[in-house]
């Protein structure tokens, strides 16, 4: 369904995105995970838009049918950009507990 708003900013040009979970509301995973971001992710990624930094800003990241690379936002795919990084984008070394938290908070955006 196409509300009024979304509408409206869909013909502003700005892509109309679900809501990010707000952080009150976050389990200890995804608390755990925006640790993670804001040490290896925040200096290139915006969180809470997808304009872009470094890189594109990845709200609704895990939501969307396709990442800017056009790849669908998989556990898998992310993964994979995640730990062997792509382009101008750097490997990020996480040990599987990290990741876990990681894509847990990916999810909220
Ligand atoms: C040094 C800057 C930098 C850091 C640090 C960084 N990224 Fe990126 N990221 C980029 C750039 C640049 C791109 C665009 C790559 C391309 O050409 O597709 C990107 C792309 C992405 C994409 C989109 C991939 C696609 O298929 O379109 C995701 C998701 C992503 N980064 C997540 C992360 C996460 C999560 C972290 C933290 C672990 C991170 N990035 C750390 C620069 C960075």
């Amino acid at each position: 369904m196409i509300s009024v708003s979304g509408l409206v900013m869909g013909l502003a040009g700005c892509r109309s995105l679900p809501p990010s979970k707000p952080s009150s509301e976050w389990t200890p995973q995804e608390a755990r995970g925006a640790v993670v971001y804001q040490a290896k992710c925040a200096r290139c990624h915006y969180p809470t838009t997808t304009h872009p930094l470094n890189g594109p800003g990845l709200q609704a990241i895990t939501k969307v049918k396709a990442m800017p690379s056009g790849m669908p936002p998989t556990d898998e795919r992310l993964t994979a950009v995640i730990l062997s990084g792509r382009n101008m984008m750097p490997a990020t070394r996480l040990n599987d507990d990290q990741l876990q938290d990681l894509l847990a908070y990916l999810r909220t955006l």
